[in-house]
């Protein structure tokens, strides 16, 4: 061996995180630190927001929205960007998974909003399944539907299936008979009314009509917004979304294949505007971590526990500890999907510190969950932590 070969040698394997573009070494990453820029393995910054995972293979694969600078990077000019890694801390750039299309005609054309992707992989099928929310460019979020794409491979490439809004044709499980109709027209005029005279908001409203939304989307399928993934332990899927003006949630089991909805969906929280769901299970019981409805602007995180997915639900309130501050706002972010990493004993909050002005500089934030002394989650802010140290906990 050359002298000049065995030193380029001993570089690389000193440096195992040498960027392809510049000789400069990539530091690798030894620890979590929310709300700092966080780099790939190329040091190129981590470009995923609105985030799920998937434990898949023996790594895990985190899937986001690829957010340019400034306000357009509001909407999706790239697509879905996957990262994958062996330890969570250090992440592979794996590409876009999902590309936005550059037919206009396309429901995902590139200017489209497409967001809060999560990704599923059906073990019946051996497909990989992607949902997310979905608006046209021009719809200023009132389409409120779902995407689904498909691939062979985790990292894709995914094939754009189809975009609709979840359930048209199906009634709620946990409404009464007599709920279980379309509006009549007086009804109907009702509401048209409280739109056009903004008694019904995105946000809260005193007025929410609990009995009517559900019913005036039948025909046209469920309004779906935020919305998170979550997989069983006995393979069920199912579609948490924010539905009825963002007013209430509903949990929408999946068909065995993970591309349609099953027909058979609860309510809960109605007029309560749970948004950023992100779900897990412990010991046998469901927990929910949520926000309220104020756009990009941080607000109160939520927390609720339910034996059955599908509901009752109990709130429990605010999961936060900290300064005043930190609680109003949780710790500025908002959640987008917990983690669980049982052969770590961890879970994972990981939440958006969004950046509207500039999109890309949106920050990650991802917090152990801790658990009191009742088993009952919260959260407490880190500047930075290690999974080795958290999970002995
Ligand atoms: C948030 C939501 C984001 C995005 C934003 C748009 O409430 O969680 O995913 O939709 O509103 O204003």
């Amino acid at each position: 061996m050359t002298r000049r070969v065995f030193a380029a040698l001993s570089l690389i394997l000193a440096f195992p995180f040498i960027s392809a573009f510049s000789a400069e070494p990539v530091k690798p990453v030894d620890a979590i630190r929310s709300g700092e820029i966080w780099l790939d393995e190329s040091g190129a910054r981590i470009n995923a927001h609105g985030a799920g995972l998937l434990i898949y293979d023996g790594r895990y694969w985190l899937f986001g929205e690829h957010k340019v600078e400034g306000e357009l990077g509001n909407s999706a000019q790239v697509g879905v960007h996957c990262y994958s890694s062996a330890d969570l801390y250090n992440w592979r750039d794996e590409g876009i998974a999902l590309p936005v299309s550059d037919d206009p005609a396309s429901p995902i054309a590139r200017g489209c909003i497409l967001e809060r992707p999560k990704v599923l992989h059906n073990a019946k099928t051996g497909k990989f399944v992607m949902f997310f929310h979905l608006e046209s460019a021009r719809s200023n979020y009132r389409d409120a539907k779902t995407g689904i794409a498909v691939a062979e491979k985790v990292a894709g490439p995914y094939r754009f299936v189809r975009a609709e809004r979840p359930n048209a044709g199906d009634w709620p499980s946990n409404v009464a008979d007599a709920d279980k109709k379309p509006l009549s027209a007086d009804e109907r005029k009702a509401l048209d009314e409280m739109f056009a005279t903004g008694k019904i908001k995105t946000g809260w409203t005193p007025d929410y009509p609990t009995n009517l939304l559900y019913r005036a989307d039948f025909e046209g399928g469920q309004e779906a917004r935020d919305m998170t993934l979550f997989q069983d332990d006995d393979g069920r899927a199912y579609h948490i979304y924010s539905s009825e003006s963002n007013g209430t949630l509903h949990i929408a089991p999946l068909t065995d294949d993970y591309l349609d909805w099953d027909g058979e969906y609860a309510r809960a929280f109605s007029g309560r505007y749970y948004e950023a769901p992100a779900i897990f299970k412990r010991d046998g019981k469901y927990w929910l971590f949520a926000s309220d409805c104020t756009g990009w602007a941080p607000n109160a995180a939520r927390l609720a526990v339910a034996d059955n997915i599908l509901g009752p639900w109990t709130e429990l309130g605010n999961p936060c500890r900290g300064t005043e501050a930190e609680v109003a706002k949780t710790f500025w972010s908002q959640s987008s999907y917990v983690l669980n990493v049982p052969e770590k004993n961890i879970c994972v909050f990981i939440g958006d510190r969004w950046n509207p002005q500039n999109a890309i500089d949106g920050r990650y934030i991802w917090l152990p969950i801790q658990f009191d002394d009742a088993g009952v989650p919260f959260l407490e802010w880190r500047d930075a932590w290690r999974f080795e140290e958290e999970a002995a906990k």
